[in-house]
C-alpha cells in the first residue's frame, strides 16, 4: 500500500483565514426561459410535479438551488419558444400568464431564502413603436420592467432581487441609468441591476462612466470559459456568470458543471453561476434538447430523470449558503483539478474538491483549452480558525465513463482531521466534499413511471373555466401566444377556446416566422389525422392552418417544414410544404369566411395527404415528398387574433 501511494503524486494546500477572506459568495442557480425551457413541467401531474421541484429547490435533497432566473416573457420566439408577456399591448396589463410565477412561488416555498432575477430576451413590439429596437424609449422600457417588478409583489408576493438588461444584446447605457431611477423612485432601491448578460463588454463602459457604475450591482456575463477580464475585476463589482452550461445533461455534462462551478471562482473571481437551464422541459427535438440540470419532458407519461448536474450542484449548494465568503486560499491542484473552500465566518468550512479530465468535461462553449488531469494525493493543511477542527462530513461523486457505474453524491465516512491536516487520494472525475455542516442529504423518491411516447390519440376541448395556466397542456408557442379564452356570447358550442393573442411582430430576440405557430405531440409521427374548429377573426387577410410533420421549432422556426393546411378569410385554401408558404402543394376556393366556425381536418398517409372541410373533401392525394415526420402544429397567417377548439389527433 506504501508503495502504491508513494508511486502516485501529491501535493499540500492549506486552507487559511488569518490573511482575510476571499470575495461573498452568492449561489448556484438555474435559468428558467430563454425561452419557454420549463414549457412542460407544469403539465405533470402530482405526485411527480412536486417531486422534481424538491429535486431542484428543497434545501438539503437534491440540487437545492440558491437562485431562480426566469425570463421576463417578450411574446417572442426565444430558443424553445415564446413566453407570454405580462404586457401584450400598451394598454394591456396582466399578471397571471405563463408558468414563471408559479415557478417562482414553488421555488420560494420550498426555500425562502432563494434569490429571483428577471432577465427580458424580448419585448411586445409597442415597446419599439414598430422599430425592432427596446432603447428608443427608454422611459418606457423601463416602465415595462418596473411594471413586472411591482405585479410580482402585488399579485404573487414576490420579492425580485435582481432584474437584467437585454439578454445577449446590445446594452444602452442610458436605458440603464433610466433603469435604475425608476427603480429607485417606486421603492424598489433593494432591487439590484445586473448587466449586460453578455460578455464582459459592460466593465469597459463602466469604467469610462461613473454614473453607469453606480447604477449596476453585478456584472453578469454569459459562458465566460470560466475566465474573466481586468476590467471587470477593476470595477470592484460582483461578478457572476449570470448564463453558462447549456450543455447535454449526460456524465459530460456533469463534469462540464462540476469544473465550471469550482473553476468561475478559482480562475475568474465569479461567485455566481447559473445553468441554462434549470430543467429540460421541452420537446427534446427542439433545440438544445436535455441541457438542464435534469430532464423532465414526458408529462404524459409522469417520467423525469435527475440527471447527473442535479448531484454535482449539491456537493456546493447542500454545504454553503449566499453569504459565505470563499477563502482567499482556493486554486489549482497539482495534477489538474481545483478546489474551493467556503466559510459562515462562524466556525463552519467546506471544501469543495474537483478532478475532472478535460474530455470528460467539455461544455457546450467557449472550447475548452487542452489541460491535463492525473490521479493524485492532496494533503489539506487547515490553518486560522480552522485550525482546531476535528471531524469533517464526506461527499462523494465520481463519474465513470467506461462501465457508466457513476457514483453520484454518496456519504462516505467522515475524516478524523489529525495534526490540523488531512489526505486525500484523488482519482480522476470526482468530487469531493469536505465539510463541518452535517445536514447533507441524498434526497430519493420511489421511481417515476416509465418513459412512453406522446399519446398516439389526443384530444383537447379547452373547456376549462378556470384554467391554472393561461397555456392548454402540451402545446408549445413557437412563434405567437395561444391562450385560453372565453367568448361570453358564444350560444354555447364555443364559449372556451384557445386564441393566439399576439397582434404585432414582437421585439424578437431569435428570428420568429411571421406567421404563428403551437406545436404539439410526437416529433417521430409520420402518419396522423388532425382534426380542429378554426375561426378567423380578421377580415379578408386574417388565415389559420393545420399542420402536420412539421420538422422544425424554436430559433429556426422560420425554417419549418411539413403539411400545412391553410384556409384564409378571403375564401380560398392552399396547402403548402412550408410555414412560410414558399411551396404550394395545393389551393383553390373553400368558401371559409371570417367571423365563423369551420372545422378543418388533415389526413396524411405515406406520401399523400388530404384535407376535409367541415367533414367534406375540400382536397384529396396532395404529393407530401419533403416532410418526413415531424409534430402537429396550429398557427396563423400573421400576428392576428384567431381562435381554436376541439383539438384532436390520432397518429396512424
Ligand atoms: C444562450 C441564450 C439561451 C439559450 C442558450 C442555448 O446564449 O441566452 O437563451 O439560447 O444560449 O445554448
Ligand atoms: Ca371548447
Amino acid at each position: 500500500l506504501v508503495g502504491s501511494v508513494a508511486a502516485v503524486a501529491g501535493g499540500t494546500y492549506s486552507l487559511d483565514d488569518s490573511g482575510g477572506l476571499g470575495r461573498a459568495f452568492d449561489g448556484i442557480g438555474g435559468l428558467s426561459g430563454g425561452g419557454a425551457t420549463s414549457r412542460l413541467l407544469v403539465n405533470y401531474a402530482e405526485p411527480f410535479r412536486s417531486q422534481i421541484l424538491d429535486y431542484l429547490f428543497k434545501p438539503n435533497f437534491g440540487a437545492s438551488l440558491q437562485i431562480l432566473k426566469v425570463e421576463i416573457g417578450g411574446d417572442a420566439q426565444t430558443t424553445d419558444g415564446t413566453e407570454p408577456s405580462h404586457m401584450h399591448y400598451a394598454d394591456d396589463e396582466n399578471y397571471f400568464r405563463g408558468y414563471e410565477w408559479w415557478l417562482m412561488k414553488e421555488a420560494k416555498k420550498r426555500n425562502p431564502n432563494i434569490t429571483l432575477i428577471g432577465l427580458p430576451w424580448a419585448f411586445p413590439g409597442w415597446i419599439g413603436r414598430g422599430k425592432n429596437w427596446p432603447y428608443d424609449f427608454p422611459d418606457i422600457t423601463a416602465f415595462y420592467i418596473v411594471s413586472w417588478l411591482i405585479g410580482a409583489k402585488q399579485y404573487h408576493d414576490l420579492d425580485i432581487d435582481y432584474v437584467g438588461i437585454w439578454n445577449e444584446r446590445p446594452f444602452d447605457k442610458k436605458y440603464i441609468k433610466v433603469l435604475r431611477r425608476t427603480l429607485d423612485k417606486v421603492g424598489l432601491q433593494r432591487v439590484g441591476v445586473i448587466a449586460a448578460d453578455g460578455n464582459w463588454e459592460i466593465a469597459k463602459a463602466m469604467l469610462l462612466d461613473p454614473y453607469l457604475t453606480e447604477a449596476v450591482q453585478i456584472i453578469g456575463a454569459h459562458y465566460p470559459g470560466t475566465l474573466t477580464v481586468n476590467d471587470a475585476l477593476k470595477t470592484g463589482k460582483k461578478l457572476w456568470a449570470s448564463e453558462d452550461y447549456s450543455t447535454f445533461n449526460d456524465q459530460t455534462g456533469g463534469g462540464c458543471w462540476a469544473r465550471i462551478l469550482n473553476q468561475n471562482y478559482v480562475n475568474g473571481n465569479m461567485t455566481a453561476t447559473i445553468s441554462w437551464n434549470l430543467v429540460a422541459s421541452y420537446y427534446e427535438q427542439l433545440p438544445f434538447g436535455r441541457d438542464g440540470l435534469m430532464t423532465a419532458e414526458e408529462p404524459w407519461s409522469g417520467h423525469y430523470v435527475v440527471e447527473t448536474p442535479i448531484w454535482i450542484t449539491a456537493h456546493t449548494t447542500q454545504f454553503t449558503q449566499p453569504g459565505w465568503y470563499y477563502l482567499k486560499t482556493v486554486g489549482h491542484l497539482d495534477q489538474g483539478g481545483s478546489y474551493v473552500a467556503l466559510t459562515d465566518r462562524m466556525g463552519n468550512l467546506t471544501i469543495i474538491i474537483e478532478t475532472m479530465t478535460h474530455d470528460h468535461s467539455v461544455c457546450i462553449r467557449p472550447p475548452l483549452p487542452s489541460f491535463n488531469v492525473s490521479a493524485q494525493n492532496a494533503t489539506f493543511s487547515l490553518k486560522g480558525s480552522f485550525n482546531k477542527l476535528q471531524t469533517l462530513q464526506v461527499w462523494y461523486s465520481k463519474l465513470d465513463f467506461s462501465f457508466n457505474k457513476s457514483t453520484l453524491f454518496k456519504k462516505l465516512s467522515p475524516i478524523k482531521v489529525s495534526g490540523g491536516s488531512f489526505s486525500l487520494t484523488l482519482g480522476l472525475d470526482e468530487v469531493y466534499t469536505i465539510t463541518t455542516i452535517s445536514s447533507g442529504q441524498k434526497g430519493n423518491f420511489p421511481n417515476p413511471p416509465a418513459s412512453q411516447p406522446f399519446p398516439r390519440k389526443y384530444k383537447e376541448d379547452f373547456n376549462v373555466r378556470n384554467p391554472p395556466f393561461t397555456e392548454a397542456p402540451n402545446f408549445a408557442d413557437q412563434t405567437g401566444v395561444f391562450e385560453y379564452y372565453c367568448n361570453m356570447s358564444d350560444p354555447g358550442e364555443h364559449v372556451f377556446t384557445l386564441r393566439q393573442v399576439v397582434t404585432q411582430k414582437p421585439i424578437t430576440w431569435a428570428a420568429d416566422a411571421d406567421q404563428t405557430i403551437s406545436v404539439i405531440g410526437d416529433y417521430n409521427w409520420k402518419n396522423m389525422i388532425v382534426t380542429c374548429d378554426i375561426f378567423i377573426e380578421t377580415l379578408n387577410v386574417g388565415g389559420v392552418f393545420v399542420a402536420a410533420r412539421v420538422n422544425k421549432g424554436g430559433e429556426v422556426v422560420r425554417r419549418a417544414k411539413g403539411v400545412f393546411f391553410w384556409v384564409f378569410a378571403d375564401g380560398t385554401y392552399q396547402v403548402t410544404g412550408d410555414l412560410a408558404g414558399t411551396s404550394v402543394l395545393a389551393e383553390g376556393m373553400s368558401g371559409v369566411g371570417a367571423g365563423k366556425w369551420h372545422t378543418l381536418s388533415l389526413h396524411i398517409t405515406g406520401i399523400f395527404a388530404s384535407g376535409f372541410l367541415n367533414g367534406y373533401p375540400l382536397w384529396k392525394n396532395a404529393i407530401v415528398t419533403d416532410a418526413d415526420h415531424g409534430w402537429v402544429a396550429i398557427g396563423t397567417r400573421s400576428f392576428e387574433f384567431a381562435q381554436f377548439d376541439n383539438f384532436m389527433v390520432e397518429a396512424l
